[in-house]
Parts: structure tokens; sequence; C-alpha cells
């Protein structure tokens, strides 16, 4: 099942779907993310309606959507048909049929796209800037979170939460304090389960896999929290060697070479004697991220990497996740890797994600609002996206 993207033609997504199937490679033709991008602002008259395409737009939208005045009304289904009408309709099918099968997006019928429900208990006015717009990033997604739910008690925190991290790209998960960033990531390794809905990592259902199995996709994570999480009663050499020495049957050697390796590029490699505790803050984030990296992860998590530094230590270690991830980039691609690495900062700060971020996705009220890549994002229209990403403090976010 595909995450439902608002406002994306679906001629684009079955692009985009098509070429993930088939290569895993990205797919999407220039034409086709264009119209993509044009989103729910497009001209409605180009909402598509062909019977194929509008099958796809009807799977995906939410059962509450359906309004039964717009249906058929049983009464006048029982009243036999007129010849005339039969005809008509039939010739209306068939005069769609070759337009769908071109790829065309000529409009038939004036149709608006299907706008998801706001989730049960909230109104339609709480959730008016999200326009759940994804611009097309052209590559398959490494992570997917499809119409997920997540309640602690009676503090809802996903909402019906439809998102993508692209695979090889920077991506940012951008929302205030307490919105569920966290709590994201705890559903993308399997330490918090859905309420509803699901998570997939390269595709594969993440609540529904057995134990094993999750212990495996585990491996695929490098994780780096707010303050390294490193043990205080390890020097740095062993706290990054400490996942080779736990998951992996190398000796001291090769894992030398791996830890010294990591150190050195996050510039720590004189300091590797020294305990945590006689390290600054970023330092300490410096550390957790070589000790993210030595399992060589297809997706590495930062939460809040930014947070207790000053701006110009934000900077450079922004600097230093995208020099990362480019070795990591042009690593994969010598290997011939399945997958390209995939990065997620996840961050209240704006600053830090206009300056790092590939992809951008900003999460409030349990959604997404929009999404996609920067430069599409930074041009949003969307007010809220608009002040949201200027960290303006006039427009629709206000403090409460
Ligand atoms: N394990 C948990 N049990 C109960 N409430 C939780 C749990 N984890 C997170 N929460 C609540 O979920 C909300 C979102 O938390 P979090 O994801 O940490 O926010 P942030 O976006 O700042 O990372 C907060 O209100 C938090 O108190
Ligand atoms: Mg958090």
């Amino acid at each position: 099942m595909r995450r439902f993207r608002f406002g994306g033609s679906d001629g684009a997504d079955e692009g985009h779907e098509a070429g993930e199937a088939a290569t895993g490679s990205p797919a999407q033709e220039g034409t086709a993310d264009g119209a993509s991008a044009q989103g729910r602002g497009s001209d409605p008259g180009q909402a598509e309606s062909g019977s194929g395409s509008s099958a796809g737009a009807e799977a995906s939208r939410p059962e509450s959507r359906e309004q039964p005045e717009s249906r058929e009304q049983p009464e006048s289904r029982e009243q036999p048909e007129s010849r005339e009408q039969t005809e008509s309709r039939e010739q209306s099918e068939t005069r769609e049929q070759p337009v769908s099968a071109q790829g065309s997006r000529v409009s038939v019928v004036d149709e608006q796209p299907p706008r998801p429900a706001p989730p049960a208990g909230a109104s339609e006015e709480e959730y008016r800037w999200h326009t759940y717009r994804v611009y097309p990033s052209g590559r398959p997604d490494a992570v997917e979170f499809i119409d997920t739910y997540k309640a602690f008690g009676r503090n809802r925190i996903l909402r019906g939460l439809n998102m993508g991290l692209p695979e090889g790209m920077v991506s940012m998960i951008l929302g205030p304090s307490g919105t569920g960033k966290s709590v994201c990531i705890k559903h993308m390794v399997g330490l918090l389960y859905p309420d509803e809905g699901d998570i997939l990592v390269h595709g594969e259902s993440v609540p529904n896999m057995p134990d094993d199995d999750l212990f495996e996709m585990r491996k695929k994570f490098g994780l780096l929290f707010q303050d390294g999480a490193l043990f205080g009663s390890m020097n740095l050499y062993d706290n990054v060697a400490f996942p080779l020495r736990q998951h992996t049957e190398k000796g001291e050697n090769e894992i030398e070479d791996i830890v010294m390796r990591r150190l050195n590029e996050v510039g720590l490699g004189q300091s590797k004697e020294k305990y945590p505790n006689e390290l600054s803050g970023g330092m300490r984030k410096r550390a957790g991220f070589a000790r993210a990296l030595v399992l060589e992860p297809d997706i590495v998590l930062f939460d809040e990497p930014d947070s207790g530094l000053d701006p110009v230590r934000t900077a450079l270690l922004g600097e230093l996740i995208l020099e990362i991830h480019r070795d990591m980039m042009d690593e994969a691609k010598a290997k011939q890797k399945t997958h390209l690495p995939t990065f997620a900062v996840i961050t209240h700060d704006i600053m830090s994600a206009r300056r790092v971020a590939d992809y951008i996705n900003v999460l409030w009220k349990g959604r997404i609002v929009e999404a996609g890549p920067a430069e599409d994002m930074l041009n949003s229209e969307n007010p809220f996206i608009r002040q949201f990403l200027t960290g303006e403090s006039q427009g629709p976010l206000t403090m409460d």
C-alpha cells in the first residue's frame, strides 16, 4: 500500500511506484514531477478522472471522507437506465480509456482531488494549513509512515501520519517541541508500535516483523541521540568500538581500523583515550556520530543534534553531517550497495534545517503539513510553511 500523496497526480505516483518496483531507482519523468509538484493549488481542471486513475485515488481516500450524498442514490439506481443514459455512459467510459492509457492529463470530469479528513475529534479548521502536498523527490522512500496513529493515554501524538524519507538524501523532520519527532524515530526502529497504520523500512513493515528480523533490521540504523548517549565508564575508543564488539565477529585489528577511521573523520582521533566527562558537548555529539557509523548503517537518524550547541558548533556539525553523507554516497555507489545512505535529522531549529536539508518534512499536529525537496519547500506558497521555514513571527503559527 502506498502512502497517500495529496496533490500528486496519479500518473506521477504510478511512475514512481513502477520505477521503484522495477529498478529500485528513480524513474520519474520530468514532466510527471512538474505536474505533481503543482499539487493541490494547481488547476482543478487537471484532476484526472480516467477510470484507472480515479480508482487509485478512491482506494487511498480515507473512509471517513466518503460523502454518501455525493454517491449515487440507491433509489435512482434501481430505476432502469434509459437506453440513452446507458449509451452515453458507455461512450464516456470508452472515451476515457485511451486518454488514461496514454497517460494524458486531459480532464473529463471536473473533480477536486480528495483531501483527507481531519483526525477524529479534530476540526477542519485545526488542519487548515495541512495541504498534505508532497513535492516529489524522484527517489524511493527508505522509510515510510502510512496512516500512522499513536496515542499515549489521551495524549494523541501521531494522528494519521504519512511521511517518507527518500533514499540517498539528507532529510529533516521539522516540528515544534513535543510534536512527536522522537516518537517517530522510536517507531522506525521498532521501539514503539503504532496503534494503527504501518511503518516501512526499505519496504518492510516494522510493526509486523518477528523479533529476529527486527533485531537484524535495527542494524540498518545508526542513531545519534541528543547528548551522544556515550557510556560514561568507557573512553571514546571503547565507546565507538562497542557496537562492533557487540554485533560483529571482527577481530581487534579490524575494529581498530574502523574505530580510528571514524574518530578521525569526526576530528577526535587525538582524543580516543578521553572519557565522556572530559569532553565538550560538541565533542560528545561527534563521538556519538562516529559510533553511529561503525556498523555502516543504511539509515542514520539524528535526534536534535543541535540541542545545547552554540550557533557556530551547530553550523560545523551540519557541515560534518553533509560531508559524511557525501562520503557515504560515494562509497555506496563504488560498492554498488542496494541502498543509498539515508540521513534524517530531527530538529526544531529552522536555521540548521535550512543549511543541511535536501528534503524537508514539516510535522504539526501529528501529520505532515507539506513535504518535499528543500528548494520546493523554501518556495512554498503555504503561509504556514513560509512562516515556519523563515522563523517569522507574523503568520498563521501562534504561540498556542
Ligand atoms: N513513552 C511515552 N509514554 C508517554 N508519553 C510519551 C512517551 N514518549 C513520548 N511521549 C509524549 O509524546 C509527546 C511527543 O514526544 P516527543 O516525540 O519526545 O516530542 P519531540 O517532538 O519534542 O521529540 C510528548 O508529549 C511526550 O510527553
Ligand atoms: Mg525529541
